[in-house]
């Protein structure tokens, strides 16, 4: 949800705020814009709709100055439009800011602003910052107190980044509910929404927390609270390199990060199987054995696929753990004044880490007293740091709006956890051995999956003339229909919708017919039999069937493109089955010509509401 990036230092600021705009794009991506700060309080604002390179291409080679902001976005008051672009200038063009979140008061604020006869040039609500700043700067001695002052009169999530023509040696940042970083380099400064900005220039980076912000020189930062106490902050090195964030010979995002799951998942596994114990090993939990064992019931909370990865977690905790486990979307818990539990872990899995939604709900619980551990990918993010311990799942950087390794890693984070899980309450030391072999496969099976990638991309092809889909599962395949049925929507704009198979006749069976195909995830499992006769269903009504399935189904004469995904262990087949619904996705909007990394109306990280 919108990209912030500054730079203060020796060097040309466009190019570098340019390209860590590049970087950020994955954030928000309908308009763009830079502010640069020039000699004798001269300011180069420059906002494009559209793409960064549109931005790019517009601003002109001759851009001087070593001081600048840049914001890509993810319209949220205000359609993309150039006046509604970021940086938003005071009227007099001396304050220029950029924003990610939601000024909540910002209709009453226009109002007050509009009556005491200030022109609102934009619909945004970041544009009531820069004026408040405006109007602060008159009764303030800094920009830092013109900062705070104007923070106090709003509420919302902001991370904002703010210059001032008049006080052209230091960028001014703030961060409420949005994240926000600051790179240290060599005489020279950056800050930016996520790392990815800044791995170019530096490795070492300070986390801002909600209620704080940062005075920004070229030599270096001040960090303080909104109650105006300083906050001594020591950097931290990231260990993101700039090679992760390329495209490495492929087309796609999403097609390099389906094809690193064999490598990332074995990479995740390292150090935390556990032979001895037929365990798995989670220091990060930060909690004793016994503490494990007192937990009599597990809730999980996630959005999106996140939400669909986190019903499949709650099937193995069930599974292996024999502790009844749930999961909810987090966007849903927060609002319904939930009961919390002592005797309930609390499970938060996020991509990002940054998600709002997840953020309240993990925030929400623990008010109540609740224990949350977190199974997340970005380290130092904010849900990452709100959680009393977790599972790191080192999927490494995914570009890609549409997920597919940390979904996998999310997947296999679950595992261990059931394993840990079921190993202190029923799970006998065998079938902790047998998960163990299980998990220990998975990277190759994975890769045996994504060697036979074009049976797949000729089946996604297949489907993407379809104008609507089914995606259909069982037990343990529902998770895996659904998340299928999310991707593929995600990326092709097909209306695509998941039902358990056990629901067909009870309904959705009256939209079969030739122009509605279906996927249909059949393990080999004890319901294969009743999946199979689901599928005859469809079939006897002119649907057309893409079938996932194992080696040893036979479909006998049912009609269908059959994809084979190799067996492991029952509990974690759902894994293996998800695999190929990201390729069958990802070639049907290729064949389509969408725009596959970046989808229309989404964003990578939802950090607002
Ligand atoms: C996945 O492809 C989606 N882009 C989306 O549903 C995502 O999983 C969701 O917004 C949650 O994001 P998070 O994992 O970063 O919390």
């Amino acid at each position: 949800m919108c990209g912030i990036v500054g730079y203060i230092g020796a060097q040309q600021a466009a190019p570098i705020l340019l390209e860590g705009l590049g970087r950020l794009e994955y954030r928000g991506y309908d308009s763009a814009g830079i502010a640069v700060l020039g000699a004798r309080g001269t300011v180069k604002v420059v906002r494009r709709v559209g793409r960064v390179h549109a931005l790019a291409a517009a601003v002109p080679a001759k851009t001087a100055g070593r001081v600048g902001i840049g914001h890509t976005r993810w319209a949220t008051h205000g359609a993309p439009s150039e006046a509604n672009a970021h940086p938003q200038p005071s009227a007099d063009g001396r304050i220029q800011v950029v924003h990610n979140g939601i000024i909540d008061n910002a209709a009453e604020l226009r109002a007050r602003l509009a009556a005491e006869g200030i022109d609102l040039a934009s619909d945004t609500d970041t544009e009531v910052l820069a004026h408040l700043i405006a109007g602060a700067t008159r009764t303030q001695d800094t920009l830092e107190t013109a900062v705070l002052a104007a923070l106090a009169q709003v509420t919302g999530t902001y991370a904002i980044a703010v210059v001032d023509t008049a006080t052209p040696d230091r960028i001014v940042v703030a961060r409420n509910g949005s994240p926000l970083v600051i790179g240290v380099g060599e005489r020279e400064m950056f800050v930016a929404s996520d790392v990815s900005a800044l791995v170019r220039h530096t490795s070492s980076v300070v986390h801002l927390e909600d209620g704080e912000l940062a005075s920004v020189t070229a030599t270096g930062f001040r960090t303080f609270t909104r109650e105006r106490d300083d906050v001594a902050k020591t950097p931290t090195t990231v260990e993101l390199t700039v090679e992760e964030l390329e495209l490495a010979g492929h087309d796609h995002f999403m097609h390099k990060e389906i094809h690193e799951q064999p490598s990332s998942v074995e990479r995740m596994l390292g150090g935390r199987l556990d032979d001895r114990f037929g365990s798995a090993r989670l220091d990060g939990l930060r909690m004793e054995l016994r503490e494990l064992r007192g937990f009599r019931r597990v809730k999980v909370l996630g959005c999106g696929s996140a939400y669909y990865v986190g019903q499949l977690g709650a099937t193995l905790i069930e599974d292996l753990a024999r502790v009844p486990a749930d999961a909810e979307p987090a966007s849903e818990f927060r609002y319904r004044n939930p009961v919390i539990e002592p005797d309930t872990l609390y499970v938060a899995v996020s991509q990002s880490g940054e998600t709002a939604d997840t953020l309240f709900a993990v925030r929400e619980i623990q008010r109540k007293g609740g224990r949350v551990v977190g199974l997340v990918n970005v380290v130092g993010s904010s849900i990452a740091r709100q959680c009393d311990g977790g599972i790191y799942l080192h999927a490494g950087p995914e570009v890609s709006v549409a997920s597919t390794k940390a979904l996998t890693h999310m997947a296999v984070g679950f595992a261990l956890l059931a394993l840990a899980l079921g190993r202190v309450h029923d799970l006998s030391h065998a079938d902790g051995a047998r998960i163990l072999a299980g998990l220990q496969a998975l990277p190759g099976q994975i890769a045996e999956i994504l060697a036979d990638e074009e049976t797949i991309a000729q089946a996604g092809r297949r489907l993407a003339d379809a104008r609507s889909l089914f995606f259909i599962g069982r037990v343990r395949g529902y998770p895996v229909a659904r998340e299928a049925a999310q991707k593929f929507k995600e990326i092709t704009y097909r209306h695509a919708e998941a039902y358990p198979s056990s629901e067909l006749k009870h309904g959705p069976l009256a939209l079969i017919d030739a122009d509605l195909p279906t996927v249909a995830v059949i393990p080999d499992d004890d319901l294969v039999e009743r999946n199979l006769a689901a599928a005859h269903e469809i079939r006897a009504r002119g649907g057309r069937l893409t079938v996932i399935t194992h080696p040893g189904v036979d479909l006998g004469d049912l009609e269908a493109d059959r994809i084979t995904v190799p067996r492991n262990e029952r509990e974690l087949d759902p894994i293996l089955l998800t695999i190929p619904t990201q390729l069958l996705a990802y070639h049907a909007a290729r064949a389509l010509g969408e725009d596959i990394d970046r989808p229309r109306n989404l964003a990578k990280s939802v950090t607002v509401e």
